[in-house]
């Protein structure tokens, strides 16, 4: 009995050995679990902790690219502007030089020519004389008087000064024209008269204009030109547009080639007594609705390499819109021509 007693005992002995085996282990693994538990909320955090930085960090980039885009925007504006008032300020330097250059001279000659003029009549009045008193020279004199025609030189040397002075009074003119293109002294609002502008521009774009193997009639260039006040405005840039647009009207005209009679028109209207519109229309190719929508952006053209640079319009909307606070608008159905519409305000405080 004894014996039996202590063989239960001593199993009851392991059971409770294994039964603390056992809470120890359970005990073990519940800190396990507790331990895991800890350790996955942690890294949850840090996940989460990553991704908000992720998501700040996107934010930032995106940030940071719409900000490069709009410094690179105002880049190629600022090299479209530094390009063409290079272009513009270069030509402007050489049409002042060439100018200048020529207007001396000119003068020189056009002083001169009264002069000439007068001891030339002195002369013949002399001749005259002569020929009155010694109606029979001798025979050496009347061979040399109708080797050299006289009678013809008496009664032509009115004409050829009459040419000379009328093509002196041209060169002026041209001189007079070319210094009003470039008008480099004026950097700053004016109150000008636009027309001489235009006219100056049309002078020196003549060569283009006037009769041709492409246009055996020339361009015809029809002026209506309006009670315009005199406007604040820059000049020289004002210049610059209608130079951009004439060409423009001009090239469009070569390339419709078949129009009967090659016309620009320019038109000039005051309008509620603040703006002035300056209408500049072609009967040319016309512009597609695909290209009417592209036509102010810098570098945009259709013609071939190294005949545009897609510039003239784009630096012509921002001096009328930006510089003269104005308006610039195209109006055109293709096959029928194209017309620019200048607005700009008589006076720049008007709004
Ligand atoms: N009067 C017009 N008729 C038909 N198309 C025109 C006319 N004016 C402008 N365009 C179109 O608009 C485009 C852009 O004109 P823009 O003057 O800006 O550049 P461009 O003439 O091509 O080059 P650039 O003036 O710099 O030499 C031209 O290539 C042409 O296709
Ligand atoms: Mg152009």
């Amino acid at each position: 009995m004894d014996i039996e007693n202590l063989e239960v005992e001593s199993k009851i002995q392991q059971l409770e050995k294994s039964v603390r085996i056992l809470q120890k282990k359970l005990e073990r693994s519940e800190a396990d679990r507790i331990n895991l538990e800890k350790a996955s909320e942690l890294k949850e955090l840090l996940l989460k902790s990553v991704i908000r930085e992720f998501e700040e960090s996107q934010v930032v980039l995106e940030k940071r690219t719409v900000e490069l885009e709009t410094a690179l925007k105002n880049l190629k504006s600022l090299q479209v502007k530094l390009i063409e008032s290079e272009k513009m300020s270069a030509l402007g330097v050489l049409v002042a030089g060439v100018a200048h250059e020529i207007n001396n001279p000119v003068n020189f000659i056009y002083g001169n020519l009264d002069h000439v003029s007068n001891y030339f009549q002195e002369l013949l009045n002399l001749l005259t004389l002569y020929r009155h008193y010694y109606p029979t020279p001798v025979i050496a004199i009347q061979k040399q008087i109708k080797k050299i025609e006289l009678d013809y030189i008496i009664k032509d040397w009115q004409n050829i000064f009459d040419s000379m002075n009328m093509g002196v009074e041209r060169i002026q003119q041209i001189v007079k024209s070319l210094r009003t293109f470039s008008r480099l002294d004026e950097a700053k609002f004016k109150v000008v008269d636009i027309h001489p502008g235009i006219d100056s521009t049309l002078l020196i774009l003549n060569n283009r204009i006037k009769p041709s193997a492409r246009f055996h009639q020339g361009i015809q260039v029809i002026r209506n030109y309006g009670d315009l006040p005199k406007l604040e405005c820059y000049p020289g840039q004002l210049n610059q547009v209608f130079m951009n647009i004439l060409v423009n009207s001009i090239d469009a005209l070569e390339d419709a080639g078949h129009v009967l009679i090659p016309t620009i028109r320019i038109s000039t209207e005051v309008l509620n007594t603040n703006w002035a519109v300056i209408r500049i229309a072609d009967n040319g190719v016309g512009i597609s609705e695909t290209v009417q929508s592209q036509l102010f952006n810098p570098f945009f053209t259709t013609k071939d390499v190294g005949k545009g640079t897609g510039l003239g319009l784009s630096i012509s909307y921002q001096i009328i819109t930006e510089l003269h606070k104005g308006k610039l608008e195209c109006y055109s159905t293709p096959g029928n021509g194209a017309e620019f519409v200048i607005t700009i305000p008589v006076k720049q405080d008007v709004k």
